[in-house]
């Protein structure tokens, strides 16, 4: 078979699967089901939205039962932690395969873009079927199409890509919000990141097409869009016509009857003036900024390839708190980076104490093989790093338990995204700033936006009123 495009492939790929499907279901007289479980972030989040949707083309059910004919783990590998819990889960699935030896599981995402990953998985866990990377999710079909038809694992991994493949199925977790790519990979190689190796380079998409996704969003009545990227104040630079984010939110922000815009992750060094400006003026971004800090130590930052200091994170800060008021600042730091001092630790805590976040994760440093951090010097010992992170916490903890005491007894417009899973006849919604709101109200209130009386500052949540 010849294609003109990689889609067009990949819809034959699902309609060859669609018939092998159908025939076992046939025989078993019965649906098959799939489970894909995520970790890691709303980057993989999103993947999954576009595994499940190719699944489901294909005829499988969805299910979160992990009992499935199909279990589709997409995994993440930022730290140490996140590939044990693979491991461990993999121990749990194959006693389920071992009473179902027609079932079938995949693997992808960023673990098996490192090597000794699959040389492990090759090893010891040849019970998986497919395994495949971060660069070819969309090619799900074709390679579950040769698992069926072959018999043997299949194992497909890429090194890097320079594609973007348009226009494939996906299943929304949500109706009313939905996570948008704008680019893909990250070129910062920040010491201690394994990302940029497991996700490849920095590849933005064209913002004619971006556009039209939301507006296809916003038809099938999405009200929120969250704007993806490693570094999305970078998006654009690569393109044939390069274009600013800020440029790129102001075409969003035209899209008709969408009311909310996030996006995630800023790196402090592309943070320009022109999307301070843009989001101040904006009736629809949301008054919320992801702005990772990761030390509050010059020297460190120096080190961790950060390309700003101290005083240039807290100045960008300070502005985005004068040009829009009421936004909320959320962070993420690291504690325990090789050859951190006491002194490097004490000027974390002081930007934490500067900049006042809403709310802040933390995490302790975890040596990822393959990054320049992982052969550095002077490995803090684990209980320095501890004790520094017990002290982080509770910073970061007071403070924002502080800062949600503001809003309390003022009125806020809500979109609501569920019913609330503890108190029955109650349902949880979101702040422009992100912060969490529980008030009385039935499921027909989900996807709306409605406002609402912050009667209560419970610390990191609101407990309201909706206002008639
Ligand atoms: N160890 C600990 N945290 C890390 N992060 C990235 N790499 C590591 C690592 N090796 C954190 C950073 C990043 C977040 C997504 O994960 O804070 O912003
Ligand atoms: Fe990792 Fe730095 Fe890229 Fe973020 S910007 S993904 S921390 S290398």
């Amino acid at each position: 078979m010849s294609f003109t495009n990689e889609t067009d492939k990949q819809k034959y790929y699902i309609e060859k699967c669609r018939e092998l499907i159908a025939a076992k279901e046939q025989k078993l007289g019965r649906k098959l089901t799939a489970c894909v479980v995520t970790f890691g972030c709303q980057m993989n989040f999103k993947d999954s939205e576009k595994l499940m949707g190719i699944l489901s083309q294909i005829g499988y059910q969805e299910t979160d039962d992990e009992h499935a004919d199909l279990v589709l783990y997409n995994t993440c590998t930022v730290r140490e932690n996140a590939n044990l819990k693979i491991y461990g889960r993999l121990g749990y699935l194959s006693k389920i395969k071992e009473k179902n030896p027609e079932m079938i599981i995949g693997l992808c995402g960023c673990m098996m873009q490192e090597p000794q990953v699959v040389e492990k998985l090759n090893k010891s866990y040849r019970f998986v079927d497919i395994i495949f990377g971060t660069h070819n999710v969309f090619q799900l079909a074709e390679l579950l199409y040769d698992r069926l038809i072959g018999g043997h694992r299949i194992e497909d991994i890429w090194d890097g890509t320079t594609e973007i493949v348009e226009d494939l199925p996906t299943i929304r977790k949500y109706d009313f919000k939905s996570g948008v790519n704008i680019m893909y990979g990250c070129n910062n190689f920040c010491s201690y990141c394994i990302v940029p190796y497991v996700r490849g380079r920095e590849r933005s998409r064209n913002p004619e097409d971006i556009v039209k996704e939301v507006e296809e969003l916003v038809s099938n009545g999405v009200v929120e869009v969250m704007l993806l990227g490693q570094n999305v104040n970078s998006y654009g630079k690569t393109l044939d016509n390069p274009i600013s984010f800020a440029k790129l939110l102001e075409m969003v922000e035209q899209v008709e009857g969408l009311e909310r815009i996030r996006f995630m992750t800023s790196h402090p060094k592309d943070l320009s003036d022109e999307l301070i400006e843009v989001m101040a003026k904006s009736k629809k971004i949301c008054k919320q900024m992801h702005l990772p800090l990761q030390s509050g130590s010059s020297r460190l930052l120096k080190i961790m390839n950060r390309h700003y200091d101290k005083e240039q994170y807290l100045t960008l800060v300070d502005k985005l708190r004068a040009a829009i008021p009421d936004i909320g600042i959320s962070t993420d730091i690291i504690v325990g980076f090789p050859g951190e001092t006491d002194e490097d630790f004490e000027e974390t805590l002081d930007v934490v104490r500067k900049a006042r976040y809403d709310s802040a994760f933390t995490f302790i440093y975890s040596k990822r093989s393959g990054t320049p951090a992982a052969t550095m010097p002077d490995q803090v010992p684990e209980d320095v790093v501890k004790e520094r992170f017990d002290r982080l916490l509770n910073l970061v903890n007071e403070i924002s338990r502080e800062k949600t005491k503001h809003l309390e007894g003022t009125v806020q417009s809500v979109l609501v995204e569920e019913l609330n899973k503890k108190i029955p006849g109650y349902v949880t919604g979101r702040l422009s700033n992100n912060s969490v709101v529980h008030f009385e109200g039935c499921k027909e209130l989900i996807g709306k936006i409605v406002d609402v009386n912050l009667k209560e500052a419970k610390g990191f949540y609101y407990m309201g009123e909706m206002v008639k």
